[in-house]
């Protein structure tokens, strides 16, 4: 049994692609260890909830530092995560932590790494980007985590057209569509393929 944590600072419906997925077999012979927010009020810790997946918040405004990284490790370590999934994420993962996972975090970008990416390139910024850029395509990566931001070894890739009449919010729709299945195919890509 595979122990997928997934790691949320918003909305996420990347977790809810991940727990459809494995309801749905599509990722078998795995689990939500933990799904962990590092901000109150994400959204994702109540769908953790509803599927009864446990789910931690560790609120980085209401701790220090040291203190943050220490209780996400711990967390990680208590529920023998093998997989480790930034799925909307939002705080920089340590170096320990990176260390002790090395090849086992992942993270989703909603634009072709490394077009678009890097520090400030996060959430509607980059379809804003792409959309003044007046590039015909975009797509997601899926990527290990490194210590940089959106630096680590690419895992998949997938393009989409962007339309003349696409603003950065009907593009961020169409986007996060496509984002639903490249963290589906990463995960069994990581977990099954030889
Ligand atoms: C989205 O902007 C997505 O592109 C990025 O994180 C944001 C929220 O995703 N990966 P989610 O709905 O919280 O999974």
């Amino acid at each position: 049994m595979n122990n997928i944590a997934v790691l949320v600072s918003g909305n996420g419906s990347n977790l809810q692609s991940i727990i459809d997925s494995i309801n749905n077999g599509e990722i078998k012979n795995s689990r939500i260890c933990a799904v962990i927010s590092d901000r109150k009020g994400a959204y994702a810790l109540e769908r953790a909830k509803v599927h009864g997946i446990n789910h931690y918040l560790v609120d980085k405004q209401k701790v220090s530092k040291l203190e943050f990284n220490e209780e996400i490790q711990n967390i990680l370590t208590d529920e023998k995560a093998d997989l480790i999934v930034l799925a909307g994420y939002l705080s920089i993962v340590n170096k320990e932590l990176i260390k002790k996972y090395k090849n086992k975090i992942i993270n989703i970008h909603p634009s072709l790494i490394p077009k678009f990416s890097g520090k400030g390139f996060y959430g509607m910024k980059v379809h804003e980007a792409v959309i003044a850029s007046s590039c015909k395509i975009t797509g997601v990566t899926v990527h290990f985590v490194d210590e940089n931001v959106d630096t680590g070894p690419i895992i998949l890739q997938e393009i989409i057209e962007v339309l003349e009449d696409d603003t950065a919010k009907t593009l961020a729709y169409r986007v996060l569509k496509l984002e639903h299945k490249c963290i589906v195919k990463a995960i069994n890509k990581i977990l099954f393929m030889p």
